[in-house]
C-alpha cells in the first residue's frame, strides 16, 4: 500500500471502504446521490470506486470536475468533453437513433444563451441573437447519451464550487441562475424520457446544503440521497497503519498505531496518511530513534501553521459558505472551542454569540447560535460531547484543533 496523502487513491490503495462503495452502488439503483463532506475525506476516491463498480456491471460512467466552471455553458462543455470518448464506442443502432445530433451539439453549446453578469437574467452574448437557452441544449445532451443501451452514472465533482462561482460573479441574478440550474437538475432532467437510466453522483466540499438553505431552495436538492463519509472505526485505522508500515518496512507496534489513531481522534484516512508520511520522514532523518519515540514529533509537524498542510481549507470554507457576519461568529466559536481538547461549554459559547450581536435579543442570539452550531456539527468541525454531564462542543479532528489554536495564538 502506498503512502499517498493528497491525490485520490484507487485499486489496492483504496482502503477500508468497500462497504461504503457497495452501499452507494445500491442507492444508485433507484436514486441519485449527493455526497458532501469536508476536503480530503475521500469523496473523489470513493466516487471513482463506485464508477469502477458500476462499470464492472456494464454501465457507462463519466466524471466531470466543475470547480473551474463559472457559468452554465462551461458546465455543458465539460459534460460534452467527457462524453466524446464514449461516443466512439456507441453501437451503430445508438448512433443512427441520434442521427446527426451528435455532430451538431458542439456548435450548439458554443452559442448557448447564458445570462451576462450585470445585464439582468435576460442578457445574451453579443452576436448570438438566435442562441438557445442553456437548459434546452443540456437536456439534448442527456437525450443523446440515453441512446446508448447501457445504464449511465455521471459523477459531478465540486458542484457547489461552480454554484458559488455563479453567485459570486453575478451579483444581480446569480442566485436566480443557481435556482434555475438546480430546478433543471431536479425537474427537467427527470422529465426526459429514457433519462431514467442515467444516475447521478454529485459531490462537493463546501456546503451545498448551506447554500440552498440560505436562499430558500432546499427543495431543489431534496430528491437526492444525502450521504457523507464517516471516519474509520479505530480497528480499521490501526489495520491501515499496520499495512502502511509493512509496505515501508517500518516497525510500528499495535500500541504505536493506536497512539497515532488517538492523536488524530477522527480517523479519516487522509489524516492517518499524513501522520504516517511525517513519521516516515522523521524515521529517515533519525534512523537510530525508535518509531514510537518520533510519533509525537510527527503529529506536531503536521499541525505547524503555514506548513505543508490542508487545514486552512477549514477556515476558508466558513467564509465561502457563510455570510461575513456569520463566518465571524463561527470563527469566534471555534476559537473558543479550540482552547481545550475537551471543548467549550454550551453556555459560554452562547455568551460569546450574544457579545457579538449587540442590539439583538437573547432569543435572536440563541437562534443564531443554534443555526451555526448545527452547521459546524454537520460540517464536522465539532461535536456535542455530553459524557462529562455538561454539554461541551469539541473539535472532531484533534490536529485541526491544534492547528486552529496555533493560528489564533500570538
Ligand atoms: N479509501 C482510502 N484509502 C486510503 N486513503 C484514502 C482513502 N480515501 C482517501 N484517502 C486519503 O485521502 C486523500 C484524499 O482523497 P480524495 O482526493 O479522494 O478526497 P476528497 O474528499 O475528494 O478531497 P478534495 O476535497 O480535496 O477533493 C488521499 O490522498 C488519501 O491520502
Ligand atoms: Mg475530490
Amino acid at each position: 500500500m502506498d503512502n499517498i496523502a493528497g491525490s485520490p487513491v484507487e485499486g489496492g490503495n483504496f482502503y477500508g471502504r468497500a462497504e461504503v462503495v457497495a452501499h452507494l452502488r445500491g442507492i444508485l439503483e433507484h436514486d441519485d446521490i449527493l455526497l458532501l463532506g469536508p476536503r480530503r475525506i475521500g469523496k473523489t476516491s470513493t466516487a471513482r470506486a463506485v464508477m469502477t463498480a458500476v462499470r464492472n456491471e456494464g454501465w457507462r460512467a463519466l466524471e466531470i470536475n466543475v470547480a473551474a466552471c463559472t457559468n452554465e455553458r462551461d458546465f455543458i462543455a465539460k459534460l460534452e468533453a467527457a462524453l466524446k470518448p464514449e461516443l466512439a464506442s456507441f453501437s451503430e443502432k445508438a448512433r443512427s437513433l441520434a442521427g446527426d445530433a451528435f455532430d451538431k451539439i458542439t456548435g450548439r453549446i458554443k452559442s448557448i444563451k447564458i445570462p451576462i453578469p450585470g445585464a439582468g437574467s435576460f442578457g445574451v452574448d453579443i452576436g448570438e441573437a438566435d442562441a438557445e437557452e442553456w437548459t434546452v441544449v443540456a437536456s439534448d445532451v442527456l437525450r443523446l447519451i440515453s441512446h446508448a443501451e447501457e445504464r449511465w452514472m455521471i459523477y459531478i465533482d465540486e458542484l457547489p464550487i461552480m454554484l458559488f462561482n455563479i453567485i459570486r460573479n453575478d451579483k444581480q441574478s446569480g442566485v436566480q441562475r443557481v435556482r434555475r440550474f438546480l430546478d433543471w437538475f431536479r425537474n427537467d432532467v427527470r422529465a426526459l424520457p429514457d433519462v431514467r437510466r442515467v444516475r447521478w453522483l454529485v459531490s462537493g466540499s463546501v456546503g451545498l446544503d448551506t447554500l440552498v438553505q440560505e436562499h430558500g431552495m432546499a427543495d431543489t436538492i431534496n430528491s437526492m440521497r444525502h450521504q457523507g463519509l464517516t471516519a474509520y472505526k479505530d480497528e480499521v485505522a490501526v489495520a491501515m497503519l499496520a499495512e502502511l508500515a509493512e509496505s515501508y518496512k517500518i516497525e510500528l507496534s499495535d500500541v504505536d498505531a493506536r497512539h497515532i489513531v488517538a492523536a488524530v481522534q477522527w480517523p479519516q484516512p487522509y489524516y492517518l496518511q499524513m501522520a504516517f508520511h511525517h513519521l516516515r520522514a522523521l524515521i529517515c532523518e533519525y534512523p537510530d530513534d525508535s518509531p514510537a519515540s518520533l510519533i509525537d514529533q510527527a503529529m506536531e509537524i503536521m499541525v505547524q501553521p503555514g506548513g505543508d498542510n490542508d487545514f486552512h481549507h477549514w477556515e476558508i470554507r466558513l467564509s465561502i459558505q457563510l455570510g461575513r457576519a456569520d463566518a465571524d461568529i463561527a470563527m469566534a466559536l471555534l476559537n473558543m472551542a479550540a482552547r481545550d481538547p475537551l471543548g467549550a461549554r454550551a453556555e459560554n459559547l452562547l455568551d460569546a454569540v450574544q457579545e457579538r450581536m449587540p442590539g439583538s435579543t437573547a432569543e435572536e442570539a440563541k437562534r443564531a447560535f443554534i443555526r451555526l452550531r448545527d452547521i459546524l456539527i454537520r460540517d464536522a468541525y465539532w461535536w456535542a460531547d455530553e459524557t462529562s454531564g455538561v454539554k461541551r462542543y469539541r473539535f472532531r479532528l484533534e490536529p485541526l484543533r491544534r492547528w486552529w489554536i496555533r493560528r489564533d495564538t500570538l
